[in-house]
């Protein structure tokens, strides 16, 4: 594979490919488990990870590379062999997630808005990610929307987190994915898509200057955005043609056409429904970049809940994962109907 971000970016995109997002932290991971009743060891987690990545048809031909928890790129399978050689064999690249949470932000607005930290020490764990395997990394950003939310300080701290980071991934030849997820769900989420819009195109329009003033090559990232959508707990819930179109419209607006691709989070969508508007949008083209999933729950939980951590359901599990890999696959040609979910 060839070493050059650019190529590492578009690789990411190709078409009918898109990443799984596996990158739950300790305590994320713990929450879907405690869904199936499962305790979270480390042993439990690798198992379910290694049940994913040996789906072997859905990776060779819809995953282009998998976001890993810092343990998981660690990890070995239980024959021994590391799990991101097992990724790597069947032709997906390695990323791993490089901030360590999104913290308080300090001052008034303290209980509503975060700053995602983790830039100390960066360049070092970099270096050692490298090592280990890692081609394309991850950072989130989480930007609150509630009345009076968010603030310019909250924007303005988070974009300028995402420009040092990508800086310094691009640095140790690793090609930074961008997510500022602008949430739709949460306590604060009654707002509806014409709020959603109007904050997101704030957020990329402050993320795309401050990568600008860190000299980042667009060429050599891919954006991971929210959706335009109404919040979860808005009583106002738009048409997926809505959601299609203002996103489109929305990228079109701050999205320079340099960058290679965006690859959505599914944000608390159901599985379906991220790929059905991921599906209308790609549709409705032709557009400037590739449009693609980074999913993490939309691509994951049906894999879970039929696996239900039983090692009988592993092939069954991994049809779950296989089927959800080949509809997101599909969307991001544009190809999906729900006709395919039904013949599954
Ligand atoms: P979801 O698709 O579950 O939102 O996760 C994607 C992700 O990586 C969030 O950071």
């Amino acid at each position: 594979m060839s070493e050059k971000l650019e190529d590492i970016a578009r690789a990411l995109v190709a078409p009918g490919k898109g990443i799984l997002a596996a990158d739950e932290s300790t305590s994320t991971i713990k929450k879907r488990f405690d869904t199936i009743n499962l305790a979270s060891t480390e042993d439990s987690r690798r198992d379910y990870r290694e049940m994913l990545f040996r789906s072997t048809e859905a990776m060779k031909n819809h995953v282009s590379g998998v976001i890993l928890y810092d343990e998981t790129i660690r990890q070995k399978a239980k024959d021994g062999t590391p799990l991101v050689d097992i990724m790597k064999a069947a032709g997906s690249i390695p990323g791993i997630k490089v901030d360590t949470g999104a913290k308080p932000l300090a001052g008034p607005t303290s209980k509503v808005e975060t700053i995602t930290e983790g830039l100390d020490g960066l360049r070092e764990r970099f270096a050692e990610y490298h090592k280990l395997g890692a081609r394309f990394a991850k950072w989130r950003a989480v930007i609150t929307i509630a009345d009076g939310y968010p603030t310019w300080n909250c924007v303005k701290a988070n974009a300028h987190a995402l420009a040092r980071y990508a800086a310094l991934a691009q640095e140790a030849n690793i090609v930074p994915i961008v997510e500022p997820e602008v949430l739709m769900d949460g306590p604060h989420s009654s707002h509806d898509i014409d709020e959603c819009y109007r904050v997101t195109e704030w957020t990329l329009r402050t993320v795309f200057r401050e990568l600008y003033d860190a000299r980042v090559n667009l060429e050599g990232i891919v954006l991971k955005p929210n959706m335009i959508i109404a919040g979860q707990k808005s009583p106002k819930q738009a048409s997926a043609a809505e959601v299609a179109e203002k996103t489109v419209k929305v990228l079109k607006e701050t999205v320079p056409a340099a960058v290679p691709g965006i690859a959505f989070l599914s944000g608390g969508q159901s599985d379906a429904v991220a790929t059905e508007h991921l599906s209308l949008m790609n549709a409705s083209g032709p557009l400037p970049w590739a449009l693609t999933f980074s999913y993490g729950r939309a691509l994951q939980a049906a894999a879970i809940k039929t696996w239900a951590g039983k090692p009988e359901n592993v092939a069954a599990g991994q049809r779950a994962f296989a089927h959800r890999a080949k509809m997101n696959g599909l969307a991001a040609l544009g190809k999906w109907s729900q006709s395919l979910e039904k013949a599954a």
